[in-house]
Formats: structure tokens, sequence, C-alpha cells
């Protein structure tokens, strides 16, 4: 699995989606760049995501808020009180960790120790092996379960309880049954804030500190009265946006799946309060959907309900994917009841409320959130497409399979060679595309691997221009899936692009 992880961050440099940034410096760590076709991709995402929930509901509305915003906000949002993750340091290696990451990364080495006992019994039963029967009666086996359940019980119940000095016990515990950073120097766990801190205006002493928005739901929150009124809008409706984020992260691993600088999609969808259940579960539902719809299978996605809720919410599931590194968490959905509108209102002094004109009566809305970071899902798309194909002549090729409403070029168009006219049709060609697809030029090396190349950047079609064109104007079309070649005319291209590229 990691291997395959290697593979996709290699492959995303290679074809033009990502590189590390200030790569040129050693990079910055957790800040990544989007080249060309990767700008494309998210571009895309981007599109079919405001395409789904603004522009097809006729009751959610657009914004873009600034992402400088007064400090206030976040005191008001709990940020500045809550948005911590636990550290601790590592005395000898002078290393940081997460706290709770650290206890995970134990328990994965504990779970990897039952693998090897389950593959160890596996070949010398043979045939008659039964893991699940192994698992339930194995002492060693149950008592790793039993510690690897525990322990997690544990941290959640100490983090919950904000036990710091229980979590600091655990890790040393867990370092004695089972090392892992070879050392036992550890610090306290102190709670750290992961807000990025700035300062706005030039002297010193008039200067206003500020935070980068460590979510854009707040913008969407300070101007719920401004998009309700001047849009005269009536609950329920939403507001969404789509903007850039930015967490201190320590543990920056797993390439864009954390970053510290990142971009969200939010819609905060406003209601009565008393029907945040339903609404709950009519989003949940609905965003599942919108991730279906992209045929990446439906296996690959799973909820997961939380058991422990951040501040402001009543009930919480994550959308998980199926990542090279396991399911995790893609997207969630909130519901926030009237934490954030009413806690604004207490800081601003300022009313936030809403009159029901079928209720007759004034309230602060209640609110069902759904939010997906877009380089996650920018992931879980390139992740999820790149394959390796055996092919029926015994060679290989690599195919990056990206649903094709989403891929950063839709067809390339290729002269079969470089002369009689052929390019200049290829341009034709490409001229009377390009208002409607974004379509690319190829002239270089044999036709048959400008194919693999264009298969290996996710281009869902190939178009060729040969001599057989000049005589009746047909081209053949060639799909990066199935590799099947079909000769249509030029004119019919459009049509044949449009079913399948078409948000
Ligand atoms: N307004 C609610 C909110 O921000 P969250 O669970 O903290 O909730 C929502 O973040 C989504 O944003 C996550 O499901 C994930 O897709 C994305 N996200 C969060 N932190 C991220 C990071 N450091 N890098 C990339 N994406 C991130």
């Amino acid at each position: 699995q990691e291997d395959i992880f290697k593979k996709v961050i290699s492959h995303a440099k290679e074809y033009g989606y990502v590189a590390q940034s200030s790569e040129i410096y050693d990079g910055l760590s957790a800040v990544y760049d989007y080249l060309q076709n990767g700008a494309e991709l998210k571009k895309n995402i981007r599109e079919y995501w405001w395409q789904a929930m603004v522009q097809l509901n006729e009751n959610i509305v657009g914004i873009d808020s600034a992402i400088f915003m007064h400090p206030t906000t976040w005191k008001a949002s709990g940020h500045i009180d809550a948005f911590n993750d636990p550290l601790i340091d590592n005395k000898d290696s002078k290393k940081r960790y997460r706290a709770d990451v650290l206890i995970e990364d134990y328990v994965a080495k504990i779970e990897a120790k039952i693998d090897k006992e389950i593959t160890k019994a596996a070949k010398r039963f043979g045939d008659s092996f039964d893991e699940a029967q192994y698992r339930a009666t194995n002492p060693r086996v149950k008592d790793y379960q039993q510690k690897s359940e525990t322990i997690l019980k544990r941290m959640a119940s100490s983090l919950e309880k904000e036990d710091l000095a229980d979590v600091k016990n655990l890790i040393e515990e867990l370092e004695i049954a089972c090392p892992l950073s070879g050392s036992r120097n550890w610090t306290d766990v102190k709670q750290f804030n992961l807000m990025f801190g700035t300062k706005l205006g030039a002297s010193a002493d008039s200067a206003m500190d500020l935070y980068l928005r460590p979510e854009t739901a707040q913008g969407i929150f300070v101007n719920f009265l401004n998009v309700q009124k001047s849009g005269r809008l009536k609950i329920p409706f939403g507001i969404a946006q789509i903007g850039k984020a930015f967490r201190n992260e320590i543990v920056a691993r797993q390439f864009i799946f954390r970053m510290r600088e990142f971009e969200q999609m939010e819609m905060q969808f406003f209601i009565r309060p008393g029907t945040q259940k339903e609404w709950y579960e009519t989003w949940k539902e609905a965003r599942m959907k919108w991730h279906l719809s992209l045929g990446m299978g439906e296996e690959n996605y799973r909820f997961h309900d939380h058991e422990k809720l951040a501040h402001y919410a009543d009930a919480a599931a994550d959308i998980e994917f199926k990542f090279p590194f396991g399911f995790k968490e893609l997207e969630g959905i909130h519901s926030r009841t009237d934490f954030d509108l009413g806690s604004h209102e207490k800081y601003s002094g300022k009313k936030l409320q809403y009159f029901d004109p079928e209720l007759e009566e004034s309230y602060v809305p209640y609110v069902v959130e759904t939010s997906i970071g877009l380089d996650r899902m920018f992931l879980a798309v390139l992740s999820n497409s790149l394959v390796e194909e055996e092919l029926e002549n015994g060679s290989s090729r690599t195919v990056l399979k990206i649903p094709a409403v989403l891929a950063p070029t839709k067809a390339a168009v290729l002269p079969l060679v470089k002369k009689d006219g052929l390019p200049e049709i290829a341009h034709k060609i490409i001229a009377d595309l390009r208002l409607d697809f974004n379509v690319i030029y190829d002239e270089k090396d044999a036709v048959g691997r400008r194919y693999r190349r264009q298969d290996a950047a996710g281009t869902p079609f190939c178009i060729t221009v040969d001599h057989q064109t000049l005589e009746d104007n047909s081209v053949t079309i060639r799909h990066r899936d199935t590799m099947e070649q079909k000769r249509i005319a030029i004119k019919d291209i459009p049509a044949v692009m449009e079913k399948e590229v078409a948000m």
C-alpha cells in the first residue's frame, strides 16, 4: 500500500499535477503547489461541487469572504480556546509528536504484530486455516487485540477530559511494552493552538493581531444577515463558499492529505430549530450521492458517525474514503445547532436572528454544515485513478482513470505524421473544440507512445488525424479506459465528447 502511495506522489509530479512548494529551496513541509494539470483538475472539482451545491439548489447561494477576519471572530467561534492539538516532545531525539497520533502509531505497531502472527499461522496450517477463529481463540492475538482496543479507548477518554498527564503515562507505558521511538524521555503533553498568527498595520503600537482563517465557515456566519436580507432568503436556505484555510498542522505527512495551507468547500444550511435531525440526515445522503455520482466505486466510501463531538456540534459524521493508507476522513457533515450565530450575537452585540413569517417569530437559526477539503478530494481522485494495467500482448500501461468530467485535458488531437497537411487539420479541429473543451495538440513521437503519454496524464480521448481524414473528413477517436478506437466524422466529435465529459 505504501508503494502505491509513493507512486501516486511521484506520478503527480511527473505528469504536472502537484509538486512541493519552493522545491528548489528544498521545499516547505506540508505546503504544495498545483502545476498545470493539477490546477485544471482542482478547478474542475471546484466546479463540480459548486454546480451541485449552488447552481442546482434554488435555495443555496455562494459567497467569497476574506481570509482575514476580525480577531474576535475566533474568540466567538471557540478557535482561540479550543482549536488545539496535544503535543509531546521527545527530549532525546528532539522530535515533536501529536500525542494522539503517536498513540495511534503504537497501536498500529501492535496490530502489525497481530498480522505477523496470523500470517505465520496461516502458513503453518495451510488450507484449513480459519482467521476469524484464530483471532478469537489464540491467547497472544487476543491479548494484543484487547490491548490495542483498551489503549485507544483510554486515550480518547483522557483527551476528552483533558487529562494530559494520563496521555503522557499512556505513551510511556506503550514505549515500554512496544518500543517505537527507542527513547523514554518525554516532556509533558501540552495543548498547541493550530491557528497561524499575523499582524495587520504597519506601526508596532497600532498593529492588530490577526489569524489566518482555519476554516471558511466563519466568513459565512458573520455574513448570514447580509446575505439573507439582500437575497430575501427564506429559511431553510444555504450559503456556500470555496476558499483557502490555514492550520499549523504538526503531523505533516501523507502528501496533500494534511496540509498547512489548503482549500475548503463548505456550505452552511440555515434551518428552524428542532428540524436539525432531518436536515442532518438529508445532507448526509445528498453528499454521499454527490461522491457516488463520480463513479469511483461505492466500496471506497463509508460513513463514520462521531461519538466524540466538537465543541459546536450535536451530531457529526464523516464521509470516509479509501485512500492508499486506509479509510480516512474526506468530508464532514456537522449539525452545529445555533452555536456559531448565538456566539457571534454575544460577542458582537448585534442581533443575528431571522424573522420566520410562518411562525411569526424571530429566532437564531440552527445550522447543518457540509465541509470537504478540496485538496483531499483531489487526492481521493488521483489515488483512485492511478492503475497499472497488464495488457493482452504481455506489456503493461500506466493509466490515470480520472472521471472524464474532472479530467484536466479532455482530448489530445494527434496528427499521425507531421506532414501531408495532417497537422493543419489537427489544429483546425482544436480551434473548433477549444471554446467548449480543454484540448491539446501533440505531434511528438510515434502515435503509440503518444497514446501512452495521454493515458498516464489522464486524458479521456485521443483524436487521431490520418490519411483517410484527407479523403472523408473522418478521424479515429480512442477511449482512454477501454483503448477502443472508433472512426467518426469530424463534425460528430463534440457530441461524442459531450456525452462523457459534460458535468
Ligand atoms: N468548518 C468545519 C471544519 O472545518 P474540519 O473537519 O476541521 O471541519 C473539514 O475540516 C474538512 O476540511 C475535512 O474533512 C478535510 O477534508 C479538510 N481538511 C481539514 N484539515 C485539513 C488539512 N490540514 N489539509 C487538508 N484538508 C484538510
